[in-house]
């Protein structure tokens, strides 16, 4: 295949006449190889190159292969079979050139097999396990002939009405970059051209997660300080770990949509943080470019968006229309086109494509019989990495775990929810391969007339509400409703509570609410289930919440009503089984919430990492002139770092090394942590900082280390971090990274909010 390849390239090359090279370049050489294969493009060509297209059921697959074999496309997404993108390789191996196709999709959590959501696994805290779901999905991915990921989506959010908080890993910068740079790592491997691997693309730069309002696709406004502190470096981070792709975001930054932003992608992407990869549009967003009102027609479209140094339009026609025309009145120039061109094949060259087109479509012979066989599964590992996201919120009375000979109803609209279960973006995932609660804790309760279910209640009652959610699927609705009135499910919920010991119910939003354009000015569990939660907490029985849901919510009343809250958010393939781990006892909740949950809507923007402020309030005194709304308690329901244990740890003695710090030392920083409880157990030991004094006003603190530790019941352990300058560098008014010296506060806690404290002095 190799050499077939490289020979079709000089043999097409004499045929058609094209400028050739005199020599052969070897294929090691990519550098030379790529010049030597661009002389010999025609402008067509090239310009195919720069497509990118969605191949939908709907497709005239024969023409989208006529169009492959006349080089007029460069790659494809959302066809994820062997056997689906194998007749297009083949397409492109009878183009003139036989440069080959790249083939997409959006592997976000899972690909198969799927793991909980982002802001799931950022709730794991856990980098072992994060990697492990990033790994399992390339590898299944790539096992179905995908060579390139448009993940991870990195963009931090601290605007939970905003759908898309579920695709990311929370509001904090350094949790977020962290994750970032594990799942680059886990997705490419080794390296990128591993038939194991597929290639990253990180998205949606820039500062997507801080549209305004929370409203999907909505503008940024942002000073050039918090860009650069908070939102940009994790897209840095994913970069610097060697992702091969950069998706860019459909917002505006400052009034310059991010696709014709030069100053975003060349200056800041390119020239500052020498970032070599592919740069791919979002869904239409160069004809976009007229909506925001900078084009003025698809040709300005093209031109901002080529000049900007977007490399491949996603789904639009514009490049293939305009481009010629733009260079032949001297608008653009060569140099613009080849940059995308020379980004588009570098990123084929890398992911091994140019070695073998169908390194990882494989033989036809080999190709799975069935691409659904359980067989194909990671099932355990997911179950894992699922069972180290769920978030304990609340455990009054030590109602958790459950006894495996409880009678328990399992009520709610969430129960039996397969899709649900899977989350948004839930790639190659199969409903029916899902287990859901109902499944999970029916394998664990060996008498099945303990486990009595009963719906109780319809996810909304909205009708406007559940048209949207099924928007795209009026045929097989994704949210069904069962068609008896509201109280009739409700008076079936209360009967199985009244028979049982304790009531679990899984109640929560659809992950329609919690996706792509699904923006809410509400964050309430929908009205139809809060009152069947009122129902039940009338019975009087124990009551255990399983939320599932893909932001945080307000829960004010239910954190009330409730004995007990598991965060599930939506946990994926084997969800059902590893929320009953948890709840039965048999793993040990351990995750802490990524996020701040506020206790209203009201409250937004609640982040852990604000800056200091003039007028404080301060707990337990008066708000009066203070920074405060005076309708309601000040701080969140729950902080950033939150979640409990079924065990309790205390900690104790924290100390410094020092108390001062030199700008080439290190500083340790200890504590004891205790594990006092009765059972074996894993919590996160959070490191903050908090830059008491600057050149400009610094956050009150700041997560800057952290580790997940196990601690055997009544096991202690000293834990250790290192504190050196890097860590309090921040960038100043003139964007200079530095740090400055002065007094910090170094807190060590278990959440964000309830620390240990000392301090030192960076000289
Ligand atoms: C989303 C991207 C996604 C793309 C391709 C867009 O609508 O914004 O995140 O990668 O579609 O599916």
């Amino acid at each position: 295949m190799k050499k077939l390849c490289l020979l079709g390239l000089f043999v097409s090359l004499a045929s058609h006449q094209v400028l050739a090279a005199e020599t052969p370049v070897p294929l090691e050489n990519k550098d030379a190889f790529i010049s030597n294969l661009m002389k010999q493009m025609t402008l067509d060509e090239k310009i195919g190159q720069l497509r990118l297209i969605s191949i939908g059921p709907e497709m005239p697959r024969e023409l989208i292969r006529k169009e492959i074999a006349g080089g007029n496309i460069g790659g494809t997404f959302n066809s994820i079979t062997r056997a689906e993108n194998r007749p297009m390789q083949d397409a492109a191996m009878r183009s003139r050139l036989k440069i080959p196709m790249f083939f997409a999709y959006d592997v976000i959590h899972g690909h198969r097999t799927i793991f909980p959501i982002p802001l799931a696994l950022a709730s794991s805290w856990d980098m072992d396990a994060i990697g492990q779901s990033g790994r399992v999905a390339a590898k299944e991915a790539a096992a179905d002939s995908l060579d390139i990921t448009f993940a991870p989506m990195v963009d931090i959010s601290r605007d939970p009405r905003w759908g898309r908080s579920s695709e990311g890993f929370g509001e904090d910068t350094y949790l977020t970059s962290r994750i970032a740079r594990v799942m680059v790592k886990a997705y490419q491997g080794e390296t990128p051209s591993a038939a194991d691997s597929i290639m990253a693309s990180v998205k949606h730069f820039a500062l997507y997660g801080a549209v305004e309002g929370g409203r999907d696709y909505n503008t940024v406004d942002m000073s050039p300080v918090k860009m650069y502190q908070d939102y940009l470096p994790p897209y840095r981070a994913a970069i610097d770990a060697g992702a091969g792709g950069v998706m860019v975001a459909l917002n505006s930054i400052n009034g310059i949509p991010a696709t014709a932003d030069t100053w975003l992608m060349n200056d800041l992407l390119r020239r500052d943080w020498g970032f070599k990869g592919l740069a791919v549009s979002d869904h239409g967003a160069i004809f976009e470019l007229i909506k925001h009102g900078v084009a003025r027609d698809g040709r300005e479209a093209a031109k901002l968006a080529i000049k900007a140094g977007i490399d491949m339009s996603m789904n639009d026609t514009l490049y293939g229309k305009e481009l010629p025309g733009l260079l032949k009145s001297g608008e653009i120039e060569q140099k613009h086109i080849d940059n995308a061109v020379r980004e588009v094949l570098a990123a084929k060259y890398d992911m091994g494509l140019f070695k073998d087109p169908y390194l990882r479509i494989g033989k036809a012979e080999d190709d799975p019989a069935d691409t659904y066989a359980e067989s194909r599964l990671h099932r355990a590992e997911a179950r894992e990495v699922a069972r180290r996201s769920l978030v304990l919120l609340k455990n009054q009375n030590e109602t958790l775990p459950l006894k495996k000979t409880a009678k328990v109803a399992l009520v709610g609209p969430l129960a039996k929810a397969p899709i649900d279960m899977m989350g948004s973006w839930a790639a190659a995932g199969r409903p029916a391969q899902s287990v859901t609660l109902f499944d999970g804790m029916s394998a664990v309760i060996g008498d099945k007339a303990n486990l009595i279910y009963a719906r109780g209640a319809n996810i909304t009652g909205d009708k406007k509400v559940l048209d949207y959610l099924n928007f795209l699927n009026f045929d097989a609705p994704e949210v069904v409703d069962d068609p008896r009135p509201a109280n009739v499910l409700i008076d079936e919920a209360v009967k199985a509570a009244k028979d049982a010991d304790v009531i679990v119910a899984a109640v929560g939003e659809s992950r329609g609410m919690s996706h792509e354009s699904s923006s809410r000015t509400d964050l309430n569990i929908p009205e139809t289930q809060r009152e069947l939660i009122r129902a039940l907490k009338a019975t009087g029985k124990p009551l255990v919440l399983v939320l599932m849901n893909g932001r945080p919510l307000t829960i004010l009343e239910e954190n009330q009503s409730a004995d007990a809250i598991l965060e599930t958010w939506f946990s994926g393939t084997e969800g059902g089984n590893a929320i009953a781990d948890v709840l039965f006892g048999d793993y040990n909740p351990s995750g802490k919430l990524p996020v701040t949950f506020p206790r209203s809507v009201g409250q937004i923007p609640t982040y852990y990492n604000h800056l200091s402020i003039g007028r404080p309030f301060t707990p337990g005194k008066p708000g009066n002139y203070t920074s405060q709304y005076f309708d309601d308690t000040t701080g969140p329901l729950f902080p950033f770092g939150y979640g409990l244990s079924y065990t309790d740890f205390s900690l104790n003695d924290m100390a410094l090394s020092s108390t001062t710090l030199n700008t080439t030392g290190k500083l340790d920083a200890s504590v004891m942590v205790k594990n006092t409880g009765k059972r074996d157990g894993e919590t996160v030991v959070q490191l903050y900082i908090q830059d008491v004094t600057g050149s400009m006003i610094r956050p009150v603190k700041e997560l800057k280390n952290f580790q997940k530790i196990m601690l055997k019941a009544g096991e202690q352990k000293v834990v250790h971090f290192t504190i050196t300058e890097d860590d309090l560098k921040f960038y100043n008014a003139q964007l200079k990274y530095a740090a400055e010296p002065g007094k910090f506060n170094v807190q060590i806690g278990l959440d964000s909010q309830d620390v240990k404290q000392q301090s030192f002095e960076l000289l």
